[in-house]
């Protein structure tokens, strides 16, 4: 099927026989090309391969066009008379609403300017006009494919969320902390200037941290006394259980770490593995003070919440039994109290 944009006519009797590729992946592809018979080429040979096609010859405005029709992928010309294609790529790119939609850009020579300017538009790919066939069959399929995957990974993520969600509403104990830690860990990463990808590792795993606390008795749980031996060791299997079920989020595999240490102590004290010094992930001990700071400083059904100065000190005695991070917490202590200066 064909959906013609800006008046343009196209049939879908085509010259061109079928690649034999399977499974055929039923999806629909944009092609936005202001050259007719260049587009014409392109979008007969995505037509036999079995896609459903919107063409544009990119006279309207790009980023509103894909916002609306959601296409599974985009073929660009990088050159075009109205706008850059360069540019056009980078808001797509940048865009929520179109920022997960796989972008190829075409270009009419593999010069290297090209190359460099097709990576800082942040296109997925790019192509060279003539369009060789084969390649642009592979290419399509692969990149169409792999938004499938990571459409499903998303999924996954909001199930692991809500499931997450679902655990810590279990007890009013800890009530709406997990978007407290993530708001707090996030700005503590970008403290620590740790990257973006290590930041979205952060944010997750405020989110996932205790999800394997699923797994433990709500009689432990919400218990009022104090554990017994035998209750504690259950409780501390949370981090194993929590790893475990995250498992599937495998292009974060960033998390898995944070969730199966952020219980561990600076001196090989803690649990599960009893690794010390700088053998405990780096975001895991980011993490952990951020997930005590949260606890300290928070209304809790048997203790009123303590000020931020008395949470550092707090921590600053835990520091000085050989728990935390001292260089560490000394970088937290400067964030906090930039963070109480910038209230009054
Ligand atoms: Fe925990």
């Amino acid at each position: 099927m064909i959906e013609s944009l800006s008046g343009l006519s196209i049939t879908n009797k085509t010259n061109f026989p079928a690649v034999n590729h399977s499974p055929q992946i039923s999806a629909k592809v944009m092609v936005i090309d202001n050259r007719p018979l260049s587009r014409m080429t392109v979008v007969d040979l995505l037509v036999v391969d079995g896609y459903q096609v919107i063409e544009s010859d990119g006279e309207s405005a790009i980023l509103e066009l894909v916002s609306e029709k959601q296409p599974d992928l985009v073929l660009l010309n990088a050159v075009l008379p109205e706008s850059n294609g360069f540019e056009a790529c980078r808001q797509l790119k940048t865009d929520l609403r179109t920022k997960d939609i796989p972008v190829v850009l075409m270009t009419v020579g593999d010069r290297r300017e090209y190359r460099l300017q097709v990576m800082e538009a942040g296109a997925d790919d790019f192509l060279v006009k003539p369009l060789d066939r084969l390649e642009l069959s592979t290419r399509v399929r692969t990149l169409i494919h792999q938004k499938r995957l990571n459409e499903g990974l998303d999924q996954t993520k909001q199930v692991l969320f809500s499931i997450a969600k679902a655990v810590e509403g279990r007890s009013s104990d800890r009530g709406g902390s997990c978007a407290r830690v993530a708001d707090l860990v996030k700005a503590f990463g970008e403290y620590l200037q740790v990257g973006p990808e290590a930041i979205e590792n952060l944010v997750f795993a405020a989110h996932l941290h205790d999800i394997g606390t699923i797994a433990i008795p709500d009689s432990i749980m919400l218990k009022k006394g104090e554990l017994t031996p035998e209750e504690t060791e259950l409780v501390k299997k949370h981090v194993l259980i929590g790893e475990q079920i995250c498992q599937p989020l495998s292009h974060r595999w960033g998390v898995l770490p944070i969730i199966r240490h952020h219980h561990e102590r600076w001196d090989g004290s803690g649990y599960p593995d009893g690794l010390a010094n700088s053998n405990i992930p780096y975001l895991a001990q980011v993490f952990q003070i951020i997930d005590i700071y949260d606890a300290l400083t928070s209304d809790r059904p048997h203790k009123q919440a303590y000020s931020a100065q008395e949470a550092l000190e707090i921590i600053a005695e835990e520091t000085t039994k050989g728990w935390r991070n001292p260089s560490l917490v000394t970088k937290f202590t400067a964030f906090v109290q930039e963070l109480e200066k910038n209230k009054e």
